[in-house]
């Protein structure tokens, strides 16, 4: 939900604005724009709507010079995504420039204000409004010092934000401020830099300064980065994080584009995240910072997630509840916001969302809090909100994940849920302590498999064809597949637009079996299990009706090999609760070919951000 950059120093700034707006495109791309400090002593800047490649290609020819400077990449909320909407936004003067990550929930009111006081704005934008309260700040209350400047403008919003402010008149400064989107700032000699996440950091340094809420920072040419605290008081002990992604991590590599990196990358996440795991008392999980006794006393759970995250919870209060015979209740966060949870004095919310900042999951852990609620966070992001607000975490390990759908972050998650389900089973006495080892045992051969779908991807792209003609499709499936098929179908959906429905299978006939004719896609997970045979019996009766059967199945299934005209072949997984891990690799690898066979970009899906900072 928009990208942010900022950087003074030494070299000149568009170069990295640029580079940091590429890394952090993947939240938003609707329009970008870049401001900096010319040495004329005036502001230049470029904005447009589109991809950051347009913006590059614009700065090529507008020639922007200057070593401090600002810039964004936008996902509209307020305004049309048009070059007038883009960031930065400016004050009357044209002397002040913003860029901003957010909501500015009285926008309207604060527009109001503006004009009545003769300010003039330019956008339809809620963000436009912050420049003008800069600009009267600066010009009243904050004698020309610029974080005072902006910390009083910041008062009279409510909302969230990620700001970065430059100003003519405070040559060199870039000010930045935070409350409730995320922002890093970094100091290194040859400038300071600030950026809404580290992806675009990681190739300047290895150490930020993590913000928190109402915390400013000035950045100054000779890189050194001051952190205010809401009352103006310097912060003498920011927060800090070390960032152990290499920058090569959110590069290409040499694939066509990053969900097919990120899907080939999930062998070697998994194998990270299992790395020294098992000890003598079960599974190490000291991220969760609770004893045994805490654990065993944990008598239901709140599994709390957006979207793919979603999936993932559904999977886990599976796998928990079997395990360890804890009450599972999984729920949209979007929807636990608005409802009375039943929460007792041992309930445990696990917060599970990749990017850690999802607003609204942030909002329901924050309420699950404040019920007296332990919240465990499952996440990729160092340093993220949901990691910073939460009393214990469990980093995936999964590296940057820059495709907008989510992929290897999504397996990651499940490993790391099957992990706590296993840590919560030995503690609670459900499980003993052969069995965690036969099942820890068991989760490591996941690499290897996965590694054999991967190689089977030729699988996927015969089977994208049978999709060409398609309007719709429907994925099935049963027990822990359905939400494979939910994960499947919401995969095709996102990046080929094309629509799917997941159903459990032996749903289908009580209503969406009226969509099947005649060359309807519809895809069943049919691996061998328990309801292997149930799941055939729904095959039968998609094939009876002439529709186009595309099966995930077991090494060895003859049967499904003679009903089925596509099947994408998965190797024996030795737990059956563990074949969505492996399951999804073909669906994910599927939905790509679907979407490049319809010429869609399968990293940036129309409409959608990678990280939702707004409710
Ligand atoms: C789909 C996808 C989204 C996210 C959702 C939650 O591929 O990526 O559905 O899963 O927006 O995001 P996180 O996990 O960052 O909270």
């Amino acid at each position: 939900m928009c990208g942010i950059v900022g950087f003074t120093g030494k070299d000149q700034a568009v170069p990295f604005l640029l580079q940091g707006l590429q890394a952090l495109e993947y939240r938003g791309y609707d329009s970008a724009g870049v401001e900096v400090l010319s040495p004329d002593g005036e502001l230049h800047g470029v904005k447009c709507s589109g991809r950051v490649a347009t913006l590059a290609e614009r700065c090529r020819t507008a020639n922007l010079v200057g070593t401090t400077g600002i810039a964004h990449t936008r996902w509209a909320t307020h305004g049309a995504p048009t070059d007038r909407n883009a960031h930065p936004h400016l004050d009357c003067s044209g002397r002040i420039a913003i860029v901003h990550n957010g909501i500015i929930e009285n926008f309207q009111e604060l527009r109001a204000y503006l004009a009545r006081t003769g300010h003039t704005l330019a956008s339809d934008t809620d963000s436009e409004c912050i420049a003008h309260l800069v600009e009267d700040a600066w010009a009243g209350p904050a004698k020309g010092d610029l974080v005072e400047a902006v910390r009083n403008a910041c008062q009279r919003l409510q909302g969230s934000w990620g700001l970065a402010v430059v100003c003519a008149d405070a040559p060199g400064e870039v000010v930045v401020a935070r409350k409730g989107s995320p922002l890093v700032v970094a100091s290194t000699p040859d400038g300071a830099y600030a950026a809404s996440d580290v992806t675009p950091l990681a190739p300047v340094t290895s150490h930020v300064i993590t913000l928190d809420d109402d915390q400013y920072a000035r950045l100054l040419p000779d890189g050194s980065v001051t952190v205010y605290d809401a009352d103006g008081a310097v912060v003498d002990h920011p927060g800090t994080l070390d960032i152990d992604w290499d920058a090569s991590a959110a590069t290409l590599g040499g694939y066509p584009d990053f969900m097919a990196k990120e899907i080939a990358e999930q062998p070697e996440a998994i194998e990270r995240l299992l790395k020294n795991r098992l000890g003598e008392h079960g599974i190490e999980l000291d991220e969760l910072s609770m004893t045994d006794a805490d654990l065993a006393a944990i008598d239901r759970i709140y599994m709390v997630a957006c979207g793919t995250s979603y999936h993932v919870g559904l999977i886990a209060r599976a796998i928990v509840e079997e395990w360890a015979k804890v009450p599972v209740v999984c729920e949209f966060a979007s929807e636990l916001n608005y409802k009375e949870p039943l929460v007792t004095p041992h309930t445990l919310c696990v917060i599970i969302t990749q990017s850690g900042e999802t607003a609204d999951t942030l909002t329901a852990a924050r309420r699950m809090r404040g019920m007296g609620c332990k919240v465990f966070a499952i996440t990729n992001v160092l340093g993220s909100t949901a990691a910073r607000e939460s009393d214990g975490t469990m980093y995936v390990q999964a590296g940057p994940e820059i495709c907008v759908c989510s992929t290897k972050a999504y397996t990651a998650q499940m490993v790391a849920a099957v992990l706590l389900a296993l840590r919560l089973a030995y503690a609670n006495g459900s499980m003993r302590l052969e069995e965690v080892q036969q099942h820890y045992r068991n989760l490591c051969t996941l690499p290897d498999l996965i590694r054999e779908v991967l190689k089977r991807s030729w699988q996927d792209q015969q089977a994208a064809k049978l999709f060409r003609n398609a309007q719709s499709s429907l994925f099935l499936g049963r027990g822990v597949n359905s939400t494979t098929a939910a994960e499947g179908a919401l995969k095709l959906k996102e990046i080929s637009y094309l629509h799917a429905e997941a159903y459990a299978a032996g749903e289908m006939k009580h209503g969406p079996i009226a969509l099947l004719e005649p060359g309807f896609p519809v895809v069943a997970i049919v691996p061998a299990d328990h309801v292997h045979d149930k799941t055939v019996s729904n095959i039968q009766e998609v094939i009876a009706r002439g529709a186009t059967c595309i099966a995930v199945a077991t090494d060895g299934d003859e049967e499904v090999a003679k009903l089925c005209q596509n099947v994408l072949w998965i190797p024996e997984v030795p737990e059956e609760d563990f074949v969505p891990i492996v399951a999804i690799v073909h669906l994910q690898t599927l939905a790509r070919y679907v979407a490049r066979s319809r010429g869609c970009d399968v990293d940036k899906p129309r409409n959608l951000a990678k990280s939702v900072t707004v409710e």
